[in-house]
């Protein structure tokens, strides 16, 4: 499958939506790079994304994210998966716009809950009532995240090659990819 059109595919979505997962099986089905934005901001700090909320605060996270954005949204041959709040910021609203074809993955609440059960690596997660705060935190970015997007992709509890298989059929569809 080849990517047509755009340089790279990045993928915006809330926590759990499956960024990751999905984006890392898009990249080998289209031959691209995998990148994650997060996972980018540790490797370059040299500490986890949740030290980073503890000592620095959330405002300098976001900043460390729009560095991270702006870099990854200007390189080609990628796909990018970003951090839920990765939209909060309109810079990177821009970036993200212009670095590539932007898929927004909407998972539903239970798949969320269901992934994030223990979780002790997302900063915002800690000492919440999750489903409330997942619930007003999704409907507070969909906004942004719509802005953004190309394409909505519904998340449900499908395997991961189940969902690959309807994104790339879509984007097919779209003339976004071809067969070859
Ligand atoms: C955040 C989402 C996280 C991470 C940070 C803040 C958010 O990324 O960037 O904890 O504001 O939604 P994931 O969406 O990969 O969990």
């Amino acid at each position: 499958m080849q990517l047509q059109h755009h340089s790279s595919v990045i993928l915006v979505g809330p926590m759990a939506s499956g960024k990751t997962t999905l984006g890392k099986l898009l990249s080998k089905r289209l031959n691209l790079q995998f990148v994650d934005s997060d996972q980018d901001i540790e490797k370059r700090s040299g500490v986890s994304v949740r030290t980073i909320f503890e000592v620095e605060g959330e405002d300098a996270f976001r900043d460390r994210e729009s560095k991270a954005i702006a870099m990854l949204a200007g390189q080609k041959g990628l796909v990018v998966a970003t951090g839920g709040g990765a939209v909060l910021r309109e810079q990177n609203r821009m970036a993200l716009r212009q670095g590539g074809l932007v898929l927004y993955l909407k998972p539903d609440i239970e798949t969320q809950l269901r992934r994030t059960t223990g979780d002790r690596k997302r900063p915002l997660l800690q000492n919440v009532d999750r489903r409330q705060f997942l619930t007003e935190m999704n409907a507070a970015r969909d906004p942004f995240y719509r802005q953004v997007a190309d394409l909505v992709v519904k998340v449900d509890n499908r395997p991961g090659k189940k969902m690959i298989g309807a994104i790339l059929a879509k984007m097919v569809q779209k003339a976004w990819v071809t067969e070859t």
